[in-house]
């Protein structure tokens, strides 16, 4: 008999319990052993709840109990899941979490601790929910070199843009849809303004390159300010505007992560990911081009990854599989974000097509004149932020101004 602890009985925590007991006997048999969901920790009293009788509150029980071997984190933020997590580890216990915010922050730590006491630190739940998108990076693709992941890693801006897209609401009342529909939290900042996103690039990044990528080195910008007549516009022209969450490896070696609103491209898979699905692509210089598709949150979906990762550990029978990546105290790995260049979409007062193939070097055929005297257009050629700012000032010579710009997703 083996014992399975949990910690945090909230949305998340809740569902590893319930879909653990519903699939018992399938999981039992899978493993090859005989599992007992032994502890659920929170500081909560929960009398209504089936397994009201499985609850602690003091985590030294857990850890106190030999037969306690893996361990899901179910708790989110950093403290005091930090401070249990590490505990488990260093007391031999294997860890699976699906706490990003933890996994952005402190992975590297957790990943030296755990091998320090040949136990296991798992996270497949903490990007994309329950897509498969960590042991494929780690294992299944382990022989390519990356050159670029790029996602919808976020499933609440994702429902706000495609109800903006689809349907003209506005972006208030998309995010209090959201909000009623339980996707987005009561606070749903990190969640608009890319905090999550950028958490989950932060940890594919990681893997994907070897080094601890902290989120402070992620150009990070949300959606609130996108507005409807752009993505309006933007789907006239062919595009979706998605927030996408990138990383890409430069020819100088670097590598380069962002979170921002694009413009993507109707034939870009990406652009049809709708409602709070999560999608990731992955290019590897093996296997080419590669997407991972489906639901990026939710109790049962999180429940699920969590659950893939605690069987895991019970089938390796507590060997170590060496998923980790190195600790480093310089980023100068990571490109500054003024070397990001791409093709634009342009929002601005009227301006002819002769003045902006002059000023651009060229522009996509197809041009839109609004009712409101704005013209849209998508540039031909990639700019960085520099010649961004060169051309935005020779327009503004010409008395155009810029009223809005996404850069370009080319897949
Ligand atoms: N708030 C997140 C989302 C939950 O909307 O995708 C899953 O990380």
């Amino acid at each position: 008999m083996e014992k399975l602890a949990v910690l945090g009985c909230g949305v998340v925590g809740s569902g590893v319990v319930e879909l653990f007991e519903k699939n018992k006997e399938l999981i039992q048999k899978r493993c090859g052993k005989n599992l007992e969901m032994a502890y659920i920790l929170d500081l909560r009293d929960f009398p209504e709840r089936p397994y009201a009788n499985k609850l602690v509150k003091d985590i030294q029980i857990i850890l106190d109990d030999p037969e306690v071997s893996v361990v899901a984190e179910c708790m989110g933020g950093i403290e005091p899941a930090f401070t249990f997590v590490k505990s488990c580890l260093e007391a031999g216990k294997s860890v699976a979490t699906s706490n990003k915010e933890l996994v952005a922050a402190k992975g590297d730590i957790l990943l030296k601790t755990a091998k320090e006491h040949n136990c296991n630190f798992f996270f497949e739940a903490s990007v994309g929910g329950a897509i498969p998108i960590i042991r494929p990076l780690h294992k299944c693709l382990a022989a390519n070199a990356f050159s670029a992941i790029a996602g919808i890693l976020n499933g609440t801006t994702n429902f706000i843009l495609n109800k903006m897209i689809k349907e003209n609401m506005d972006f208030a009342s998309a995010l209090a849809l959201a909000q009623e529909k339980g996707y987005a939290e009561k606070d749903p900042t990190a969640d608009i303004e890319g905090h999550d996103a950028c958490r989950k690039i932060c940890i594919l990044s990681s893997l994907a390159f070897g080094k601890h990528v902290y989120p402070e080195s992620v150009y990070t910008k949300g959606i609130s300010d996108v507005e409807l007549k752009d993505t309006k516009f933007c789907g006239q022209l062919g595009y979706a505007i998605k927030l996408i969450a990138r990383v890409q490896k430069l020819e100088n070696g670097k590598i380069l992560p962002t979170v921002m609103p694009m413009a993507v491209e109707e034939d870009n898979l990406l652009s049809q990911v709708n409602g709070v699905y999560n999608a990731v692509m992955v290019r590897g210089d093996g296997v080419g081009k590669t997407m991972f598709y489906g639901r990026g949150a939710g109790k049962l979906p999180t429940a699920s990854a969590v659950l893939g990762d605690m069987i895991e550990e019970v089938q390796l029978d507590h060997t170590i599989p060496s998923q980790t990546w190195e600790n480093v105290n310089s980023t100068d790995f990571i490109e500054d974000f003024s070397a990001f260049s791409a093709k634009r979409y342009f929002r601005t007062t009227s301006a002819d097509v002769q003045t902006l193939n002059d000023v651009f070097g060229g522009i996509e055929e197809k041009t839109i004149s609004t009712e409101e005297e704005e013209t849209i257009f998508i540039t031909s050629e990639a700019f960085n932020a520099q010649q961004l700012d060169q051309a935005v000032k020779a327009l503004a010579q010409k008395q155009i101004q810029v009223l809005a710009q996404y850069p370009v997703l080319v897949s």
